[in-house]
């Protein structure tokens, strides 16, 4: 993996501490080797038993951003931003040939023999067991990743939006996969150069949703 950066990364408390869903981007593109770079730490996000099971798709195109805006109740940042990351969710890998994954953490040492007998057996029967909840619990992976992403980014010098507001069929129909039934869209995230700074709203103190032990016994910070 090779990580080029022109400044220093913020480290991720500060990363954290300052990203904010900015709204409206520059049209400044992003070199392809930062671009690269997100895209590796994107990736480098943790999944349920490593499936990977997500799909992601980078939206760069002008008429494509177009249309994909248009999908997202004509939302501009996807216009706007250079690129647009669609995370998609893909609940069937865990029923799919996992010879890929087990091949390479074998050849990493980080599952031995015993291990992946024993996940060629686990895996198929986890996935079996949750039934209609595979889309979930691939969206929740692709989520992850894309959480991974917008820290990723912050640290590198671009921002984000994490975006929620679209109609999954017609994003489906702008990424090409209009005739796949079970992906999932999970989320959009524009990434660019931000136009403007955006204010933290704040957040909710601890003792409306952190408890300790049960819900309901506030956490006192
Ligand atoms: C899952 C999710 C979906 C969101 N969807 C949108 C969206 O469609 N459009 C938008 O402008 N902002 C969207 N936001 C941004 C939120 O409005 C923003 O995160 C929130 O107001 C807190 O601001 P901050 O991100 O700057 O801390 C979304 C955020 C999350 C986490």
């Amino acid at each position: 993996m090779v990580f080029i950066t022109k400044t220093q990364p913020l480290d991720v408390p500060s990363a954290i501490a300052q990203r904010r869903s900015i709204k409206t981007f520059k049209t400044d593109p992003i070199t392809p080797e930062l671009l690269k770079q997100l895209v590796e730490l994107t990736v480098a996000a943790p999944s349920s038993y490593n499936l990977q099971d997500w799909q992601i798709i980078l939206v760069q195109d002008e008429a494509q951003k177009a249309a994909l805006s248009a999908a997202s109740f004509n939302q501009q940042q996807i216009v706007q931003a250079p690129v647009t990351f669609v995370f998609a969710a893909d609940p069937n890998v865990g029923q799919g040939d996992l010879t890929p994954i087990f091949e390479q953490a074998a050849e990493t040492g980080a599952w031995n023999e015993g291990t992946v007998n024993y996940f060629k057996t686990a895996i198929p029967q986890f996935q079996a067991t949750l039934g209609d909840k595979r889309r979930e619990y691939a969206i929740k992976d692709a989520i992850i990743a894309a959480t991974h992403l917008v820290l990723a980014a912050e640290s590198l010098g671009l921002s984000t939006c994490f975006m929620n507001g679209w109609i999954e069929d017609q994003v489906k129909q702008v990424i090409g996969a209009g005739d796949n039934p079970d992906l999932a869209i999970a989320i959009l995230i524009p990434v660019g150069y931000a136009a403007e700074p955006r204010l933290n709203p704040g957040r909710l103190p601890f003792s409306s949703n952190v408890s300790v032990g049960r819900i309901g016994n506030p956490y006192p910070g």
